[in-house]
């Protein structure tokens, strides 16, 4: 697949999608997100694809934030169709049936932070640093920022994030829940890699349940526990049921196929 602003690879049942404009710390302009959608649809009607790593290319930066060079001329009406798209194109990564893994490799700033924070989880590198510093232009984040961070890391945290703008470092953001471990940046890869492949030993049907039912305990208007009992059911309806309690009272290994 050719991208412009994106890497786009599978090996090993892996697929790492690279944020790749790195002279300009691989802000999202508005062709790098379409880009995404694209990335992430491909990657999820790709039957190789178990697992999806996330990452921006060079060094220092994850994705430092929307690009700040689209904004001149937004008024109140063409904001509002900005964030809309922005929060359609992250929605759909946090929906999306396959597990996908943030690799922070640096700056997560703004719709950077926005963007780890709409995958699954996030693995960060001793070099990360996240914030939401829109606040310093005027703005607030509009690609889910005030809800996300409110769900990772409590309200009282968030708030200040959101009102100061301030940065943290990675041991900060490990220390809040913001990410999931954290790791030098030799390890970032191999541990998002390691964590896939042990989710690809699973019922890939039962994954896209678990990532089904946790959003429905922060959508409005659907009952989790009502979600969750009617997941199970359709699990139960499965062969990769069968085959898991088969293997389970067998004593061997089970051999999941999706169905
Ligand atoms: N949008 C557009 N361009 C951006 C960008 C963004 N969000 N973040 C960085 N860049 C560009 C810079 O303009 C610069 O481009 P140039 O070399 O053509 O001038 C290049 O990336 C390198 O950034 P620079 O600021 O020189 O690096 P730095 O190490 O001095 O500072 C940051 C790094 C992340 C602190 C700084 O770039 C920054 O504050 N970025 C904006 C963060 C932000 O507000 N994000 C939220 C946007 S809503």
């Amino acid at each position: 697949m050719a991208f412009e602003n994106l890497l786009y690879a599978v090996e090993n049942g892996i697929c790492t999608i690279t944020i790749n404009r790195p002279d300009k710390l691989n802000a999202l302009n508005l062709k790098t997100l379409d880009e995404l959608r694209t990335a992430f649809s491909d990657a999820v009607s790709d039957a190789a694809v178990k697992g999806i790593i996330l990452t921006g290319a060079g060094p220092k930066s994850f994705v430092a934030g929307a690009d700040i060079s689209e904004f001149s001329g937004l008024t109140a009406d063409a904001g509002r169709t900005f964030a809309a798209n922005g929060n359609a194109i992250f929605k759909a990564i946090e929906l999306c049936p396959k597990p996908v893994i943030a690799a922070v490799n640096g700056f997560a700033l703004g719709g950077g932070c926005e963007l780890a924070m709409a995958c699954h989880m996030r693995i960060a590198s001793e070099s990360a640093k996240f914030g939401q510093p829109e606040v310093n232009l005027g703005l607030i984040p509009g690609y889910g920022g005030t809800q996300r961070l409110t769900q990772h890391i409590g309200r009282g945290r968030a708030t200040e994030l959101l009102m100061t703008g301030d940065i943290i470092n990675a041991q900060d953001a490990y220390r809040v829940g913001l990410c999931n471990y954290l790791v030098t940046p030799e390890e970032l890869i191999p541990k998002c890699t390691e964590i896939l492949q042990r989710i690809a030993s699973k019922a890939p049907f039962a994954v896209a349940q678990i990532v089904k039912c946790v959003d429905a305990h922060y959508t409005d208007g659907v009952n989790g526990f009502d979600a969750e009992i009617n997941a199970f059911g359709t699990c139960c309806g499965t062969e990769d049921f069968r085959e898991g309690a088969s293997a389970f009272l067998e004593k061997r290994k089970p051999v999941f196929t999706g169905k």
